[in-house]
């Protein structure tokens, strides 16, 4: 969706604000805009479309300024032109406003503020925001901010400045996530935390309802009421090559890569093999609060939903603990009757994601534990739920969720362990999970081998219309997620189903020209799915098949092979989505789409 970087300090703010644009270009937008000030000048240039576009009309109408704020527009309210692009301006050139979000009741304020002579050159809901900031000036710009928010209906981050306040920039937030970056002499103010790397490792996060006030030297948190706010300083651990491609054609394809190393940045220092088991720094709920949840909810949207649905698989075998997985979305309006020792685990990669953070707000005015299993630190998902656990993936900028996925996995199987030893796990089957687990990000490196095959088997079905991905218990949820992220990126519909669910509808789908991607490595299921593959291959279907070498029985029925090493059935999602996501990739490649920023979709979703 769109993003923010602002900008005071003693260096020029152009190349700052444009660097944070591209930074934050992986959220998805149609336009962007700048506005900077020199002394009490302000240079305002927007444009529709890519970046670039915004980077050529500044090469030819440069600004300067050290002190300035910025846009990318995913467009709501309006179409994504010039004019509709932010920054918006209020007055007479008064101030000059940057926002992510919605306002509900623009159209009535609009009204009002025209009816009291202000001229309207925009479609955006966000235009209004910068009348209704002029309209209460009276020479304090902070007093006009606070004046204006409560006329707000709706969601905001904002980034505001002024030509009468040179060096004063100032930020609000009620439901779209803004951080603000503490510098030497410097200060910036963004949507993002991945805009701030490599200027600063000090971070500051608004919660809703406050409103932040930069100059070079100063930052103050202010309450709703105005009250100044404590606020904690939060470590960036983020470096500037995390957010780079180091080679790669894609953010989408280094991230893939990345899984070996973030696999193990995710065990890093939670394998405890005196105790056979796993232990975790911020669950903030001590251990006889959590032997004592008999029901868990696991929730969240999209890749992080899937997660989800191979975590029920996990707890209930290792734990042994009933779970139920709802999307987010979909829990947040439901009135479930919630037993007392229930506990809610949000998976999200961004911590941002509005139905998620909505999930979590409903489970604990319903009074039960939260815990969010989040990637990005202090994120308002992992600052709101009770506890939690990070999975130190690093960055993904990928639209595309890949590396954020398998950490999400194998957290889920960390605290599955951990939630087991408490119950019926033995110590020797805690220390076989242990040392199996050692062993995952090698067996991730093997996988990656798989690469060459797959992009010729791309090459051979990338003209198709209809995929279909079939698994069975752990990798049934495997299949959805395959088929999801070949939808997103190549545009090319794909189902995932569990396999023997095909004869009960989607059979009907099978012809020559429908690959299906058979999830097939030796297992428990391994010859149930098997005689799946032969109901496909007997109405003529093209079979792609993914195994375990050896496995002659599903090489024998499939059109293409592709390897994945030997491993646990629970272990094995994590393998068997690499090649997943490999193929998409390709496919998509193919096909000429922009397979890191995947029309209409934003990579954090703040929006219901
Ligand atoms: C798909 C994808 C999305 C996200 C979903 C939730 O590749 O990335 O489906 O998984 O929008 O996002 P988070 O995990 O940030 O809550």
């Amino acid at each position: 969706m769109c993003g923010i970087i602002g900008y005071t300090g003693h260096r020029e703010a152009t190349p700052i604000l444009l660097e944070g644009l591209r930074r934050l270009e992986y959220r998805g937008y149609d336009s962007a805009g700048l506005a900077t000030l020199s002394g009490n000048t302000l240079h305002v240039r927007k444009k529709a479309g890519r970046l670039s576009e915004l980077i050529r009309l500044v090469a030819e109408k440069p600004v300067s300024g050290k002190h300035g704020i910025s846009h990318t527009r995913w467009a709501t309210h309006g179409a994504a032109t010039d004019y509709n692009a932010h920054p918006h301006i209020g007055g007479n050139n008064l101030v000059a406003v940057v926002h992510n979000g919605v306002i509900e009741n623009y159209a009535h304020l609009k009204t009002q503020l025209e009816s009291e002579g202000f001229v309207f050159r925009s479609q955006t809901d966000t235009e209004v925001i910068a009348h209704l900031i002029a309209y209460y000036y009276e020479g304090d710009l902070l007093e006009a901010v606070r004046k204006a928010l409560p006329r707000l209906k709706g969601t905001y981050g904002l980034a505001v400045i002024s030509p009468r306040h040179p060096g004063l920039l100032i930020g609000a937030r009620f439901g779209s996530p803004l951080v603000v970056g503490l510098g030497e002499q410097e200060m910036f103010l963004a949507s993002d935390p991945s805009a701030l790397v490599g200027y600063t490792q000090r971070a500051v996060y608004l919660n809703d309802g406050q409103i932040c006030v930069l100059t070079p030297e100063r930052w103050e948190i202010f309450d709703r009421d105005s009250t100044p706010v404590e606020a904690s300083i939060h470590a960036l651990d983020w470096q500037p090559e995390d957010v780079e491609l180091n080679g790669f054609d894609h953010y989408m394809l280094k991230e893939i890569y990345e899984q070996p190393e973030a696999l193990e940045n995710a065990m890093r220092g939670r394998l405890d093999e005196t105790d056979s088991t796993a232990h975790f720094g911020g669950l903030n709920l001590s251990p006889r609060r959590l032997r004592q949840v008999d029901r868990i909810i696991l929730t969240g949207c999209g890749t992080s939903y899937h997660a989800g649905l191979v975590g029920e698989y996990l707890f209930e075998e290792l734990s042994r603990i009933p779970v139920e997985v709802e999307y987010a979305s979909e829990f947040r309006y439901r009135n479930a009757p919630i037993e007392q020792n229930t506990i809610l685990i949000a998976i999200t990669q961004s911590g941002e994601t509005a139905d998620t953070l909505a999930a979590v707000r409903e489970a604990k005015r319903k009074g039960i534990p939260t815990l969010s299993i989040c990637n990005v630190v202090g994120s308002t998902i992992a600052r709101e739920a009770d506890g939690g656990v990070y999975l130190r993936a690093g960055p993904e900028i990928g639209v595309a969720s890949t590396k954020a996925f398998t950490s999400q996995v194998l957290v889920l199987t960390l605290l599955a362990l951990y939630f087991g030893r408490m119950r019926h796990l033995s110590a020797t089957q805690g220390a076989r999970i242990i040392e199996e687990l050692r062993r995952l990000p090698d067996l991730a490196r093997q996988t990656l081998a798989c690469h060459e095959v797959v992009r010729n088997i791309a090459a051979k079905y990338y003209h198709v219309h209809n995929f279909l991905y079939l698994g069975r218990q752990y990798l049934y949820p495997v299949a959805l997620e395959g088929a999801l992220k070949m939808k997103e990126i190549s545009y090319i519909h794909a189902e995932g189903y569990p396999a023997a669910e095909m004869k009960h509808g989607p059979i009907a789908l099978v012809d020559e020209n429908t690959p299906s991607v058979f999830l097939v490595p030796r297992g428990s299921v391994f010859d149930k799915v098997i005689s799946n593959m032969e109901e496909i291959r007997a109405r003529g279907g093209p079979i792609l098949a993914i195994t375990t070498p050896g496995c002659k029985e599903a090489v024998c029925r499939a059109d293409d092979v592709i390897f994945i090493p030997e491993a646990p059935e629970y272990l094995q999602p994590i393998l068997a989505v690499i090649p997943l996501q490999l193929l998409a990739y390709h496919v998509a490649l193919l096909r000429g789409c922009d397979v890191d920023k995947p029309r209409n979709l934003a990579k954090s979703v703040t929006v219901e």
